[in-house]
């Protein structure tokens, strides 16, 4: 059966840990949106990778790791990616298979990207500045660039040209010439040849023969483009329909869907958090779970687990089952709160609102559960957690209306805990 795998918060849930730890169970790892605006880290034996476009199968040998056509490339960031794997020891080969159609992120898409921002001002998003917004814009607006197209011919000369003229009218001052992009373009081309090719009919083909797939997304429900906070949000469709767009897989490819969700909560970039903890508190966790992003090195924002926004994840994705993440950052805490509803003057809020960004403030109202002293971090059983963490996990299950699977206690792939007589267990047996 494919699972696919995918964040329940604001990104950032623990997706590239878990991914690695299924993938002995799987024979292609896929991922279907977003570009190196994700960091994915997977720490083996005290040993820290972090994975940006290439999914986070890549540490296991003899697994097909795959980038689907709603991934945006950026040629530079893939081959920076390989030279870094490969001086960990990791040796990439032709385990790596790109879509044909996958759009392409160029140099002046981070221009635009920042340029953009700066004009928002203090309504900016907070991107990761890689182009990832332009990138998707062209790709809707029918001027994008693919894979397949790096060749040379009239077409693409044309639409580059076109491309950079436009791009030159809105820098300010700028008189870019088109013949070195696309003299760059074609090298690059060359260079990525030997992993590009029919994504779509390659899952197919794999499918029919029996090996399994696991699907890898990046940043997550509250940043879906359709889902999210928008405008906060991040310029494709995270939630599980990206999955099958993205890939050129039927919805009945996906036999399980599997959320990850922290055991509180954080969102880097600018846009609405009714959990938000801005004191001492928030720091506490900040410092605890090094919050610190693992592509742009921010400092995350920090807050409670919002059962409200995990709920609107599960139902918009049909998750079976929560990949629950960081219970040991909880570690020590007198008092752990579970936000359950909001509160907009005397109304109660129990379903994520569309207009987050408009209406509110929405306030949350919290339910305080006692917290742990003995610690939870390394556990690898869950008889072995304290009666108080087990009960903030049944009670967080409760809130957000899905089964908790999994639990990690570490970062390293071994610190987690597969429940037995879980789905997860199911999936992994
Ligand atoms: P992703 O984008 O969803 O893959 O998550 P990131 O890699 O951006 O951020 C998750 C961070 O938490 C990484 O530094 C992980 O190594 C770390 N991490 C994952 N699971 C755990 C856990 O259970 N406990 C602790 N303390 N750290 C974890
Ligand atoms: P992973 O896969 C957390 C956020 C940015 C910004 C918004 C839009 O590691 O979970 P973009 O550059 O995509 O246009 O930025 O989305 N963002 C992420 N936040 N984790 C991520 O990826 C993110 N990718 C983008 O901070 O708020
Ligand atoms: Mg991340």
């Amino acid at each position: 059966m494919n699972i696919a795998v995918l964040g329940a918060q604001f990104g950032d849930e623990g997706k590239g840990k878990i991914v690695d730890l299924m993938t002995p169970h799987f024979s292609l790892v896929a991922r279907y949106q977003g570009g190196h605006n994700a960091g994915h880290t997977v720490y083996v034996n005290g040993k820290k990778f972090v994975l940006h476009l290439i999914p986070s199968g890549i540490l296991h040998d003899g697994v097909l790791c795959v980038i689907g056509n709603g991934v945006v490339v950026d040629p530079q960031a893939l081959f920076k990616e390989i030279e870094e794997l490969a001086q960990l020891g990791i040796d990439v080969g032709d385990r790596l298979l790109i879509s044909e159609k996958a759009h392409l992120i160029l140099p002046y898409h981070r221009e635009l990207d920042v340029l953009s921002e700066a004009r928002r001002g203090e309504r900016k998003i907070g991107t990761t500045s890689r182009g990832i917004g332009p990138a998707y814009e062209d790709k809707i607006g029918r001027r994008g660039i693919r894979v397949c197209d790096l060749v040379d011919t009239q077409a693409l000369a044309d639409e580059v040209r076109e491309n950079v003229s436009a791009r030159n009218r809105i820098i300010k001052d700028s008189t870019l010439d088109w013949k070195p992009v696309y003299d760059q373009l074609l090298a690059f081309g060359a260079r990525m040849r030997r992993w590009t090719g029919d994504v779509s009919l390659a899952l197919d083909e794999a499918r029919r023969n029996g090996r399994r797939i696991l699907i890898e997304g990046a940043q997550g429900a509250m940043l879906d483009i359709d889902h999210g906070t928008y405008p906060f949000v991040t310029s494709s469709n995270a939630t599980i329909g990206g999955a099958c767009t993205g890939l050129g897989i039927p919805p009945k490819a996906i036999g399980g869907v599997l959320g990850v969700a922290k055991a509180y909560l954080t969102r880097v970039g600018e846009g609405p958090f009714p959990t938000e903890l801005s004191g001492q508190m928030g720091d506490r966790l900040r410092e605890t779970g090094q919050e610190y992003g693992a592509s742009t090195g921010r400092p995350r924002r920090c807050g409670w687990y919002d059962a409200v926004a995990v709920r609107y994840a599960v139902r918009i994705n049909g998750i079976d089952s929560i990949a629950l993440t960081k219970l040991d950052v909880l570690d020590g805490l007198e008092t752990i709160d579970i936000c359950t509803e909001y509160k907009v003057g005397d109304r109660t809020i129990t379903e994520f609102p569309s207009d987050i960004n408009m209406q509110g403030p929405y306030t949350p109202v919290y339910e305080s559960l006692p917290g742990w002293t003995a610690p939870t971090k390394g556990a690898r059983d869950y008889n072995q957690l304290p009666p108080e963490a087990r009960r903030y996990i049944a009670r967080l299950e409760e809130v957000s209306g899905v089964p908790v699977g999994l639990i990690s206690t570490g970062s390293d792939r071994a610190e987690t805990i597969i429940r037995p007589g879980s789905i997860v267990s199911s999936w992994l047996s």
